[in-house]
């Protein structure tokens, strides 16, 4: 797409953060555009936890700059960056479980409706809408009425994501949503996050899983250690090389006898060659 003279939603440049005498991000670079999935990758304390603290206003950079549509900006915190139609939506998600859909959708935002002692909740308003908002996003549920916590996983992240979009969010900060999911429900998230890409909105994807990040992304950055250790756009990287910068050594030899297996044997992965990179 044409990128040229839009300024990024988002963008890090030169970014370091310490905790003390821990070092958890030092000159971290990261474009986030819109229409555009990045992808934020990395082992664990690799600093991705940080780096989402930073772009939704939790913590402030030690350095560099973190800009917003091409302004820098130091947000005072989360509502800051909400203001700025900058949402997070975290693992943990702040649904109330027992709460219908509905309720969920519009927590700390109910429509209304009359005024004074007068007021009441407009709840024939807000199923309308929520419901309204989840088709848009391509989420059919057969009942807005039944609690949130008897969605699936992959369900209540998309709720959170369609909710999200509908109070306005320009870029969507996602921290693991499919850490804790099945192959299914994983599945239910990345098409969610291709919706949202869709409409318009940036995302940035923090996943362990390459596979995940590889199906949707459209830019990689891997963290090791707090630094940038590859950022490319999707063209200039394969799954593979995603994978090998993933993991290390022999943590990699073994991931990828575990990948050649549950890659099932349909391509064979080339059976009689050892060659290409195999190493010892
Ligand atoms: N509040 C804190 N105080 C001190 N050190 C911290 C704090 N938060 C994070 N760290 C350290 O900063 C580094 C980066 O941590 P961070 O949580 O950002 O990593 P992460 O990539 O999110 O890891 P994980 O995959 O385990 O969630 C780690 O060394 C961690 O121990
Ligand atoms: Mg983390």
């Amino acid at each position: 797409m044409t990128a040229g003279t839009v300024p990024p939603l988002v963008e890090l440049a030169g970014v370091g953060k310490s905790y003390g005498p821990v070092r958890a991000l030092s000159d971290v670079r990261l474009t986030v555009r819109a229409g555009e999935v990045a992808c934020v990758l990395g082992d664990n304390g690799a600093g991705k936890s940080t780096l989402i603290k930073i772009i939704t206003g939790l913590h402030r950079p030690d350095e560099g700059e973190f800009r917003v549509d091409g302004e820098p900006v130091r947000l005072s915190g989360p509502r800051a960056a909400l203001g700025l139609g900058i949402a997070a939506v975290h693992q943990d998600l702040a649904t109330v479980p027992l709460m219908p859909v509905w309720r969920n959708f519009f927590l700390g935002s109910e429509l209304t409706r009359g005024r004074g002692p007068f007021q009441r909740l407009d709840i024939a308003r807000m199923k309308r809408t929520a419901d309204a908002e989840l088709r848009g996003m391509g989420i059919v549920l057969d009942d807005l009425d039944q609690p949130v916590g008897s969605l699936s996983g992959g369900q209540r992240q998309s709720v959170a994501i369609a909710r999200a979009v509908h109070f306005g969010a320009r870029v969507l900060v996602l921290d693991e949503p499919t850490a804790a999911l099945g192959v299914k429900q994983s599945g239910v998230v990345l098409k969610y996050i291709v919706a949202a890409r869709e409409r318009g909105l940036g995302v940035v994807f923090i996943t362990h899983n390459p596979h995940h990040a590889y199906l949707v992304g459209d830019h990689f950055t891997v963290l090791r250690l707090g630094a940038v250790e590859l950022s490319a756009a999707r063209g200039a990287v394969s799954l593979e090389e995603l994978i090998t910068r993933m993991a290390g050594g022999a943590e990699l030899a073994a991931l990828r006898h575990e990948l050649g297996q549950a890659a099932g044997g349909g391509a064979g992965a080339g059976p009689g060659e050892d060659g290409d990179d195999a190493g010892t």
